[in-house]
């Protein structure tokens, strides 16, 4: 089976150097351009996509880049009903299966730290497409790919993350890859309830990295480059009534638009619920479906990297 030796699983956004961001960005731009080049270059491997936890972009994503590299796709939706799971086999036993029939496992599930199980006993290469409140790298990577193509930079960016940070794996991820470049400044803004972990605050004072913690969301719009809005998710919570009490919190409508800078980016992972309204689908600054489609090409250059 075709593997690199250099970057074998895909775990976690601390594992990225800069170089190797740059590499990736590169070869996603240049696939891009010229797609019909990556054609066949994975032919003859094969993907499987377990994902325990509901899915439309990663899923299909990975699927249609899986696909367009020239290799074939196979997998569960709802793994936890629809794989042996559903009769207590471990992940652990069901990776060691399915390790044994694909060349690299993309993989969703519900626990943090179930990528890091997956890898410790797999075969072939483990993508994790996000566990849990933990972490959600690839999706880090089209996010930072995002603000690259739209800003012409990623050295200075000024970045508000807004919403459900505790249980957020996108804002977390994005946080530790945005870790790794120059005079980047950040704003958490989220309701107590669900505020930035002290785990990601502590690797950004260990690596020198600003940030300021407000539950003020039209005061931070003015100052940044990027709003970065995340729904606050339902299933998270033990408690409802946690999550009656601060959905719908924060909203980006016409009205918050207006004190987004003109060259401003608006962008969210997506699946949106009330967070951001339908009205500013059509300002040139709400960047989240062109951030999606980005998700197709980084996924390519990433399964070209792990695989050719
Ligand atoms: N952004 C994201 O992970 O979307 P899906 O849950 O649809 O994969």
């Amino acid at each position: 089976m075709a593997i690199t030796s250099r970057m074998r699983h895909v775990i976690e956004s601390q594992q990225f150097s800069r170089t190797l961001l740059e590499e990736l960005f590169a070869r996603a731009d240049e696939i891009k351009r010229e797609p019909h080049r990556f054609m066949g270059r994975l032919a003859g491997l094969v993907m499987a996509a377990l994902f325990y936890e509901p899915s439309t972009r990663t899923r299909l994503s990975f699927e249609a880049a899986m696909l367009r590299l020239g290799g074939q796709t196979m997998g569960t939706d709802n793994a936890r009903e629809f794989s042996s799971a559903a009769k207590g086999e471990t992940l652990e036993d069901t990776i060691r299966i399915v390790s044994g029939y694909a060349d690299v496992i993309v993989l969703r599930h519900s626990e943090e730290g179930a990528a890091k199980r997956a890898a410790a006993v797999s075969d072939v290469p483990i993508i994790n497409a996000g566990d849990g409140p933990g972490q959600h790298p690839t999706q880090a990577l089209l996010d930072l790919f995002t603000i690259r193509a739209e800003l012409a930079k990623i050295d200075g960016v000024r970045v508000a993350m807004v919403g459900d940070l505790a249980n957020g794996r996108t804002v977390r991820s994005l946080a530790y890859l945005l870790s790794k470049f120059k005079d980047i400044k950040l704003w958490f803004v989220a309701p107590p309830q669900v505020s930035m972990r002290d785990d990601l605050k502590a690797h950004l004072d260990e690596h020198h990295v600003s940030y300021t913690e407000t539950q003020d969301l039209d005061a931070v719009l003015p100052e940044v480059d990027v709003v970065y809005m995340t729904r606050i998710q339902k299933e998270r919570f033990t408690d409802p009534a946690v999550y009656e009490a601060i959905k719908g919190i924060y909203r980006i409508d016409k009205n918050a638009m207006a004190r987004i800078r003109k060259y401003g980016v608006l962008m969210h992972p997506l699946p949106r619920v009330d967070e951001i309204s339908p009205e500013v689908d059509d300002d040139p600054r709400s960047a989240y479906f062109r951030q999606a489609r980005n998700g197709l090409h980084i996924r390519m250059a990433l399964l070209d990297r792990l695989l050719s």
